[in-house]
């Protein structure tokens, strides 16, 4: 039907985390008429909430090869190395770019930047800030230059939620179709689109990510038409906190026990007290993440254990208090004394290592259409990211992204034409499926997969579809979170390996065959 509201922009951009706030306040600054959309507030994200920090070569002691060979390390055979390189020579300018505009991170002793250690890291390269509020710290500082630039060309919009992108007659995608706070389609038109929408981990019950992580981004590019990849590389973060029965709060969210608490010297045990990790990597605890979680997992399904500890007692109150305050204080809200007492933990979804296809300046392969940060598969991630990598890649894309379009490079010009809605349109989706899309998720989808798992997972999805009539909220989250996991779950199906966060018990080793990416898109796969 004809939109209920109009808007335009020369870039609109998708989302209000690092990697969309960082491309918006460079593209403000090079005088480019943004206008950022947020499907919430303007900080509801997975940046608001992150914890450890910031990868970056930072100390004498570190250089960009250790940081290259170790992200290459945890992407498991999958990581572009072009791609990583570029990350690791920009990272250090974009950090100090963000300090330029007015973050501050935690200082050591001696007045400088005080570093810490993540699991992969051969160094200490993570950047911090509030201990473990490193995240905080970035959404702040972004939102206050977004802040100071409300009279130049930058507008953000909260509770306008992208429904799906406009791509005209050419194949050029020209806008976005978006609800309204008040439930109303519009549209925004623009000559580029920034997708900036972060993870999809909402579609598992045991989740770090906020409530809008629910894959909107992925969704709407496959409606369009756009090359995703690498979608079942999922990853899983060995330490969220499982809260005892007798504190349960209704409606909780996830709490992260950052890795940086294994960084500092806690380790995972079981009931008996046994060291977990003890002998299966040489970095026992701070291994990679993939190789922490399956483990883990693999422990408790030999002892039927539903959750494992990590013991962090040895810090001392004062350590927890300066070090992870707002760890601390979210356990003990949840009858947790991580102070005198192992965290009852087990892995949770976390972060999506796939994505919508994009080269380092989040060029996809829609002409118009770019995407950044979480939401993107680069080739940086790989089979499995490497700690502090993510919110690092965020703001180096954000950067860049900016630096191609204000620059007018590989950028089409002229002014945006009438947009076609996206080439598939899915009915909007019973609110149940959401659920059921969550439930099916976390018993097929998680650390350790099978081909029956898999496959009754996808029929059973199928089977539950129900179209609901009007698009809301509600329908779209169910909409969109059945369309990813039908994608994701048909790649680890056809994946018959064990490599980085994909692990399957039918195909327990890595096979050579299998180093290579699976790509998905509309012209190639006639999935709905
Ligand atoms: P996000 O920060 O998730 O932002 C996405 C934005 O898109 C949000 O504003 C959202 O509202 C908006 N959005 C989504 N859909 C729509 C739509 N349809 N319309 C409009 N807006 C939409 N990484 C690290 O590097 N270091 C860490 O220490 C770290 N710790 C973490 C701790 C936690 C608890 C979590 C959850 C993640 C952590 N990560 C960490 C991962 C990292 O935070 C994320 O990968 C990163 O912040 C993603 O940034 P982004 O800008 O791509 O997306
Ligand atoms: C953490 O603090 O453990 C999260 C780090 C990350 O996801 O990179």
């Amino acid at each position: 039907g004809t939109p209920a509201w109009h808007d335009d922009a020369t870039v609109v951009v998708v989302g209000s985390g690092a990697a969309g706030l960082m491309a918006a306040v460079e593209l403000a600054g090079a005088g480019v008429d943004t206008m950022v959309l947020s499907r919430g507030r303007v900080t509801d994200s997975s940046t608001d909430w992150a914890q450890g920090g910031l990868a970056a070569v930072w100390s004498d002691q570190d250089s960009p090869d250790l940081h290259v060979s170790d992200t290459l390390t945890a992407g498991a055979g999958l990581c572009a190395e072009d791609s990583v390189r570029i990350l690791v020579n920009e990272a250090p300018a974009a950090l100090r770019r963000l300090i330029e505009l007015g973050a501050v991170f935690d200082k050591d002793r001696t007045g400088g930047i005080d570093l810490h250690l993540e699991g992969g890291h051969h160094a200490r390269r993570i950047l911090h800030a509030g201990g473990d509020q490193s995240g905080h710290e970035v959404e702040r500082t972004l939102v206050q230059c977004v802040a100071d630039a409300v009279d130049g060309p930058l507008s953000v919009r909260e509770g306008v939620r992208a429904v799906d992108l406009l791509v005209d007659a050419q194949g050029r995608c020209n806008g976005v179709r978006a609800l309204d706070a008040q439930g109303r389609l519009g549209e925004v038109r623009a000559a580029s689109v920034i997708l900036a929408t972060g993870g999809i981990s909402q579609l598992w019950t045991t989740s770090t990510n906020p409530p809008v992580a629910t894959g909107d981004g992925l969704a709407m590019a496959w409606r369009a038409g756009a090359v995703l990849s690498d979608l079942e590389f999922m990853q899983f973060h060995p330490t969220i906190l499982v809260v005892p029965a007798d504190h349960r709060i209704p409606g909780d969210r996830g709490v992260l026990i950052s890795e940086a608490v294994r960084g500092e010297g806690a380790f995972l045990i079981d009931h008996r007290g046994t060291r977990v990790m003890a002998g299966l990597h040489p970095l026992a605890d701070l291994a990679p993440r993939d190789v922490v979680s399956a483990a883990e997992h693999a422990h408790m399904a030999r002892t039927g254990e539903r959750n494992l500890f990590l013991d962090a007692t040895a810090f001392g109150a004062q350590a927890w208090e300066h070090k992870f305050p707002s760890i601390l204080a979210m356990c003990r809200e949840r009858g947790v004394d991580p102070v005198t007492e192992p965290i009852p933990v087990r892995p949770g979804a976390h972060y999506h290592c796939g994505g919508v296809r994009a080269d380092m300046d989040g060029r996809t392969s829609i002409e118009g259409l770019f995407a950044i940060g979480e939401v993107a598969c680069t080739g940086v991630q790989g089979a499995n990211r490497l700690a502090s990598n993510s919110l690092t890649e965020g703001l180096t894309m954000g950067r860049r992204v900016a630096r191609l379009i204000a620059t007018g490079k590989g950028v089409p010009t002229g002014p945006a034409s009438g947009g076609d809605a996206a080439r598939r349109q899915l009915p909007p989706q019973d609110p149940a499926l959401f659920d059921a899309v969550r439930r099916t998720m976390t018993a097929a989808g998680s650390v350790l997969r099978d081909a029956r798992g898999l496959d009754n997972a996808r029929r059973a999805l199928a089977d539950r579809a129900t179209p609901a009539g009007t698009l809301t909220n509600a329908t779209l989250d169910a909409t969109n979170a059945a369309q990813v996991a039908e994608l994701l779950l048909a790649a680890a199906a056809l994946r018959r390996e064990s490599r980085g966060s994909h692990r399957r018990s039918d195909f327990t080793e890595r096979s050579a065959q299998w180093q290579c990416h699976q790509d998905w898109s509309l012209d190639a796969h006639g999935l709905p």
